[in-house]
């Protein structure tokens, strides 16, 4: 059998054909129903065209079991996961491991269960990671990305006394504002407002040490972009401010029952209807479009690409 698959460098892609691949020991055979495309694919892409290479990438899947290796338990031909696959993902099949994938809810929309099974996970995981406690104040940065839209919705679901959604463009304030965020700012304001409990910072540069000057006393600001910056210590001291550095690969590597129990959460709470993924949906044969609309920074929450 022959699988559709994505071959792409710097802001080109396209759809070939590839023999499906055969699971090797402890791998899963997926049959994907969507692939999400974020920042981090189009940094790849970027990387791999100034070197003049097509790659493969990887990137978080949603789909159904339809091989196993050997030597794999838990799983079982039929089951729905989603969770990453480090390469080869933009493909109709794809293998996975299992440590990486969990199960999806059958009656949940792949659009939202790709947004959920990473995004969300990231979201839930740094508000956890920062300490947030109902009734604090939350500010998110990159608030309308794929990641930061659940983060604010989810500080809202949690019991935040106050949301604030940081956005490079005023144009996505309707958006951030439909996900719960009481107020709306953009990078380039000189003062992002009253001070908040928490920030989740998913942009870097600049804009760490503004979260860091934005914090209240006793605040703590949770660093999750590739963007890099600098935070200048003596502004941490006199508040007893922190900065804590966090990455999802980490945490799936060495806290597994945790990343279960918050994907659990994550679930509970979309079936209550208190969260509401948002996505805008290609084709995988559009895979282009997609990489255009994250490179441009115009997306409002996760782009997913259609596989079926
Ligand atoms: N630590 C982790 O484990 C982890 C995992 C995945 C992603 N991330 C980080 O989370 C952030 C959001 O990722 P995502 O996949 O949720 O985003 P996404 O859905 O692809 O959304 C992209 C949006 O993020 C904002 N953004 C922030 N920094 C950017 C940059 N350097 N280049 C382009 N856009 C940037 C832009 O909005 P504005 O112009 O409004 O800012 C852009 O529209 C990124 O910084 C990414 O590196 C971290």
């Amino acid at each position: 059998m022959l699988r559709r698959i994505c071959f792409a460098a710097g802001r080109s892609a396209e759809v070939g054909q590839a023999p499906d691949p055969v699971p090797g020991p402890g791998q899963l055979l997926v049959r994907a129903e969507a692939v999400g495309a974020g920042v981090g694919l189009v940094r790849l892409l970027a990387a791999a065209g100034e070197r003049g290479e097509r790659v493969r990438p990887g990137g978080e899947v949603v789909g159904t079991v339809v091989a196993l290796g050997p030597d794999v338990a838990g799983f079982a031909v039929g089951d729905r996961v989603g969770g990453v696959v480090f390469e080869d993902a933009f493909a109709d099949v794809v293998v996975a491991d299992p440590r990486l994938v969990s199960p999806v809810p059958a009656e949940v929309d792949a659009g939202a269960a790709l947004a959920l099974v990473r995004g969300g996970l990231i979201a839930l995981s740094m508000l956890r990671a920062g300490r947030f406690t109902p009734g604090e104040s939350v500010l998110v940065t990159a608030a309308a990305s794929g990641t930061g839209h659940l983060a604010v919705q989810l500080a809202r679901a949690l019991g935040a006394a106050r949301v604030v959604a940081a956005v490079g463009s005023a144009d996505k304030a309707g958006f951030v504002r439909e996900c719960g965020a009481d107020e709306v700012v953009t990078y380039a304001q000189p003062s992002w407002g009253d001070p908040v409990d928490v920030v989740l910072d998913g942009v870097g540069g600049d804009a760490m040490q503004h979260g860091v000057d934005t914090l209240a006393p006793f605040g703590r600001l949770v660093a999750f972009s590739a963007g890099g910056g600098s935070v200048d210590v003596a502004s941490l001291l006199g508040d007893a401010k922190s900065v804590i550095g966090f990455t999802i690969g980490r945490l799936n590597r060495t806290r597994p029952e945790l990343v279960e129990r918050h994907r659990a959460e994550l679930w509970d709470l979309l079936a209550a209807g208190r969260l509401h993924p948002r996505h805008t949906d290609f084709p995988l044969e559009q895979v282009t479009e997609a990489i255009e609309l994250v490179a441009a920074r115009a997306n409002l929450g996760r782009v997913v690409l259609r596989t079926g």
